[in-house]
């Protein structure tokens, strides 16, 4: 790290908080007294002294510029093709074109975003509604495609109602912000998405985190307290890939008169039966007051919903200001997705194929000794533990042909570094065979896995 930016601001700043609500362990005892560029994380850059509202800008590039070609270039890396298992992606460093790199880091766990009947139906949708839907959703932005999705959707979900936001983060921030005052209480998993986490925040309740699935904690952060409360859990955790128990949440909320959410942004159209997600899949459908899921993930699309009953609905119609306040999404996108949802319905082997590919994975993980946490998903961390090397490691993949995601503090506690790997149904035994080999082959280069 340059001289100037050792004594900028960033060596004394306050931690941030990080993104998933979770206290960070900000003593190392290994530490150097003067720490090279990679021990700085996003945080040190966010408090620093001075009047000047731009006073972190120049300290933040001065170490953007040393860390971007150490490792931070792997985040933003162009894609020339479509996310498919197979992509052509741009190695901003060398500028070249790295060609066919098997994909684990993209979210299209059905493969349903370049399916032919998908590009079909979006082409379609093109001819009559142009690009954008042009107003927010309470305006003019709800097209005749928008409203018979939301009807899908809950009758996919089984509920009285559901209502479509422009994105997942979105839904989180909309449903949490506009049911949720100050003087209520939320209690959401230590695990909890960012976009959980802030919906929390701009709620203004009083916010408190649970360690991560212990139903007996949730129940001490419930107890006592006399008013309005919600609990927040995911049915997949994002960056570990295991699931909540259900049966012991669901009691604790019920005891306690809490509200409860589910957000299957990565458990909706996989998990279950008929892939209503991970409530389906665990039995407590009618048990969870809100259910919250993306089209990002497994429809390959964009977009979220909430489902649940109609006065809830009705109720977040008024209240949602990330809904109210901006442009719906575009009815192109919307089409796309209304037949993303039909084929995940009637194609209900594209989700054996997918459990399928993930036991095929885990178990290619597993005989090599590559150490996956609790995963029981189609998200497989592979945890390094090292966020020195994780980016190291990362430059290693991406040159031998593997397309997948470095994920280090802030987004997971301190020394849990790891890469998150997206299991698809449409990889091939070829694409998990040869994935698999050169992860391991690389973990072994690191001393990571035997
Ligand atoms: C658990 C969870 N909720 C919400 C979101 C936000 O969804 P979107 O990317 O569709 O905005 C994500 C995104 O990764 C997520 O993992």
């Amino acid at each position: 790290m340059s001289q100037s930016s050792k004594s900028s601001p960033a060596a004394k700043v306050e931690t941030a908080p990080n993104d998933r609500g979770v206290a960070a362990d900000t003593a190392d005892a290994e530490s150097p007294a003067v720490p090279g560029a990679m021990e700085y994380d996003y945080t040190n850059f966010y408090f620093g002294a001075g009047s000047d509202a731009f006073a972190l800008l120049e300290p933040f590039d001065d170490w953007w510029s040393e860390v971007k070609p150490a490792g931070y270039y792997l985040y933003e890396l162009p894609l020339h093709t479509a996310p498919g298992t197979r992509v052509d992606v741009e190695d901003t460093k060398t500028g070249e074109i790295r060609r066919n790199l098997v994909n684990f880091a993209s979210y299209n766990y059905l493969g349903l975003s370049y399916r032919p009947e998908v590009k079909q139906a979006i082409k379609d949708a093109v001819d009559v509604y142009g690009g954008g839907s042009s107003g927010s959703p309470i305006l003019s932005g709800t097209t005749a495609l928008h409203r018979q999705f939301a009807e899908e959707v809950a009758a996919f979900k089984g509920t009285e109602a559901a209502m479509i936001f422009p994105t997942g983060y979105s839904a989180n921030v909309g449903t949490i912000a506009g049911l949720m005052r100050s003087g209520d209480l939320i209690v959401a998993d230590q695990f909890a998405h960012a976009s959980i986490v802030d919906g929390m925040i701009l709620s203004k309740a009083k916010s408190r985190f649970f360690r991560h699935n212990r139903a007996d904690d949730l129940e001490r952060k419930l107890k006592g307290f006399d008013g309005k409360k919600l609990v927040i859990i995911e049915g997949v955790y994002s960056m570990d890939g295991d699931t909540p128990p259900l049966e012991e949440i669901v009691e604790v909320c019920q005891r306690h008169g809490a509200r409860l959410m589910i957000d299957e942004a990565h458990s909706a159209f996989v998990f279950g039966e008929t892939g209503k997600g991970v409530s389906e899949a665990q039995g407590f459908d009618d048990a969870i007051d809100i259910h919250l899921g993306t089209f990002s993930k497994s429809l390959g699309g964009q977009g979220g919903y909430i489902a649940g009953s109609e006065r809830l609905i009705n109720y977040l119609r008024g209240f949602s200001r990330s809904r109210f306040f901006s442009c719906a999404l575009s009815p192109v996108v919307v089409a796309g997705l209304r037949k993303a949802l039909e084929l995940a319905r009637q194609e209900p082997e594209l989700r054996d194929q997918l459990w399928a590919n993930v036991k095929t994975m885990q178990g290619l993980l597993a005989d090599a000794g590559v150490p996956m946490g609790d995963s029981t998903s189609q998200v497989i961390p592979i945890m390094v533990r090292d966020d020195a090397r994780v980016f190291a490691m990362g430059e290693d993949l991406f040159r031998e042909g593997v397309f997948i995601n470095p994920v280090k503090y802030p987004a997971v506690g301190k020394h849990k570094s790891r890469f998150r790997m997206s299991i698809s149904a449409a990889h091939t035994q070829e694409d998990l065979e040869e994935g698999a080999a050169a992860i391991v082959r690389v973990l072994q280069r690191y001393g990571i896995c035997p």
